[in-house]
């Protein structure tokens, strides 16, 4: 049996990619897409479990959340989380640790990354500068992380201090009210070509082919996986210009994440 198994949850690869780095440092680790799992209890069951996730909301994605409640017997000595934010990781981590708490699972250690934005509706893709800045602290955090880790040492969860608390929560809870219901906004264009490279991509389930052309459900995650990947760039978002650049990590392929 391996000695880590990372579960992971992306919708535009950064998060995929901290899980490959952090796999290369520690060896001998699985990968595991939190999307792509089919049984509802999960069971931590090799010596050391990663968890490794973007900030949604400042907060964690309601995936993970419900990935975190499904936990159903861990035997692992040493867990840890990494979360990846923009800008801001609010109280993702604090989140975490309260939810693997609910499970009796102790969280070891635990890091925020910064990434390059994948949230359209905020703005197209960062600057190939602050990208590229991005990356390079990325690397160095990872490596200093994996050496935490390797030891397995404790560190104490070091959330963002601003916004406060209270404002955190008041926006975590809008999100997870509306969020399902984000892809009411998507629309298709005649770029189309019916690949159905979004509906395989789409964590949820959320997509379904219609005479060759995507339709949404009422369960989106908001991931942008199907938006930032589509290779025609034939989906717009209502209210937001369709020339914006869009994102994803540029060593990650959408078949990277296909989950079916
Ligand atoms: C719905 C949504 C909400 C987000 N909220 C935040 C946020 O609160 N703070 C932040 O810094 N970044 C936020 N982001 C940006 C992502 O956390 C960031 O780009 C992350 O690296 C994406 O990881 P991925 O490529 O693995 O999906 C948000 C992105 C999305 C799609
Ligand atoms: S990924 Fe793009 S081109 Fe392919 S089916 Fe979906 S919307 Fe159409
Ligand atoms: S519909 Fe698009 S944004 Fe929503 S979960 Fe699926 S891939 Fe992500």
């Amino acid at each position: 049996m391996m000695n880590t198994k990372i579960y992971y949850f992306s919708g535009t690869g950064n998060s995929l990619h901290i899980s490959r780095t952090m796999a290369e440092h520690l060896g001998d680790t699985e990968l595991i897409n939190i999307a792509s799992l089919t049984n509802d209890k999960v069971v931590f069951d090799t010596p050391c479990v990663g968890i490794v996730f973007p900030v949604y909301a400042l907060g964690v994605p309601l995936i993970v959340r419900r990935f975190l409640e499904n936990v159903n017997a861990s035997s692992s000595e040493y867990v840890f989380a990494i979360c990846n934010s923009a800008s801001s990781q609010g109280m993702a981590l604090s989140q975490t640790q309260e939810l693997l708490n609910n499970k009796n699972i102790t969280l070891n250690a635990s890091s925020n990354v910064f990434m390059p934005s994948n949230y359209l509706p905020f703005g197209g893709a960062e600057s190939e500068k602050i990208q590229q800045h991005k990356f390079k602290e990325a690397k160095i955090k990872l490596c200093d992380f994996a050496a935490i880790v390797k030891q397995k040492a404790s560190t104490a969860v070091d959330d963002a201090k601003m916004p406060p608390a209270f404002i955190v929560s008041i926006i975590y809870r809008i999100f997870r009210w509306w969020i399902p219901r984000f892809a009411r906004r998507y629309r298709v264009t005649n770029e189309c070509n019916g690949c159905g490279i979004c509906a395989k991509i789409c964590p949820s389930e959320n997509i379904t082919l219609k005479d060759g052309r995507p339709v949404w459900s009422d369960h989106c995650e908001c991931c942008m996986a199907c938006i930032q990947f589509c290779p025609q760039s034939a989906i717009n978002c209502k209210r937001i210009p369709p020339d914006r650049k869009h994102y994803h990590h540029p060593e990650v392929k959408a078949s990277d994440l296909l989950v079916r």
